[in-house]
């Protein structure tokens, strides 16, 4: 393969990815969230700019810069990112979502600083959409990547979502290996497609990593005319 078809690989296919955690609001200065720092997403969504895609990126909050040519919309809670990620499916040709999105939100949130009291205080949480699974149970003849964040039972885990969500391909995380995950510039995954095809990628940059999850992709969706 020359490297001018490499280079061209995604050109014009409209991908939406997203990135980051969300922030679930509990009063003006509290918030439940994750650990996810926007790292893996970015690299995808920088790569996906540079072999040509159009690439918008919903983003929770992160302290990243915007990759070059990339339509960054950013979003703080899960429900704003659903929002925002189901107008923009319909047109997408690829969707990768790497965004670490909260499950539960506080099923109240309250306009004033809560102040503190004797005693424990129990916080009721609720659970957030599923944007993934609403996009599975959705999708027509867009190409659906999922991420499956795990610390056991890794690729049984990541294989029950690759089909309960309908995706055509999932990037799985073993957060247990020291150098795969959250906050850290390097990730080794082990990516399966809906074709039953496995690839394992070593340990390496968050941007190399993304290099071979698109140059997966882009090779699965060319064989089913995509
Ligand atoms: N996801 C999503 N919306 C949610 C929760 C998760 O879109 N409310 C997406 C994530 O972006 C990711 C995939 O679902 O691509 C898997 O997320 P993960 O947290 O690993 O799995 P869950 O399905 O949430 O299951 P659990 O956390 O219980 O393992
Ligand atoms: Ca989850």
């Amino acid at each position: 393969e020359s490297s001018l078809s490499k280079k061209q690989m995604l050109k014009g296919k409209r991908i939406l990815i997203s990135a980051g955690p969300t922030q679930e609001k509990i009063d003006p200065v509290r918030y439940f969230t994750n650990h996810s720092s926007g790292k893996m997403g970015y690299a995808i969504a920088e790569v996906a700019a540079q072999l040509g895609a159009q690439v918008t990126l919903v983003s929770g909050p992160v302290s990243l810069e915007t990759p070059p040519n990339v339509n960054r919309i950013d979003v703080t809670t899960a429900a704003e990112m659903y929002q925002v990620i189901n107008s923009h499916f319909e047109d997408s040709e690829i969707i990768i979502k790497a965004a670490a999105v909260a499950d539960y939100r506080p099923k109240q949130t309250v306009d004033q600083k809560m102040k503190k009291k004797d005693g424990e205080l129990s916080i009721t949480l609720e659970r957030t959409n599923d944007i993934l699974q609403s996009l599975g149970d959705h999708k027509t003849n867009q190409y659906l990547v999922g991420f499956a964040a795990e610390t056991h039972d890794v690729l049984e885990f990541g294989t029950e979502k690759l089909k309960k969500k309908n995706l055509d391909a999932i990037v799985i995380n073993d957060l247990t290996k020291p150098g795969a995950g959250f906050g850290v510039d390097t990730n080794e995954v082990t990516l399966l497609t809906r074709t039953e095809k496995k690839f394992t990628f070593p340990v390496a940059s968050k941007k190399q990593i993304a290099q071979q999850i698109l140059n997966e992709v882009a090779i699965d969706l060319g064989e089913q005319g995509k």
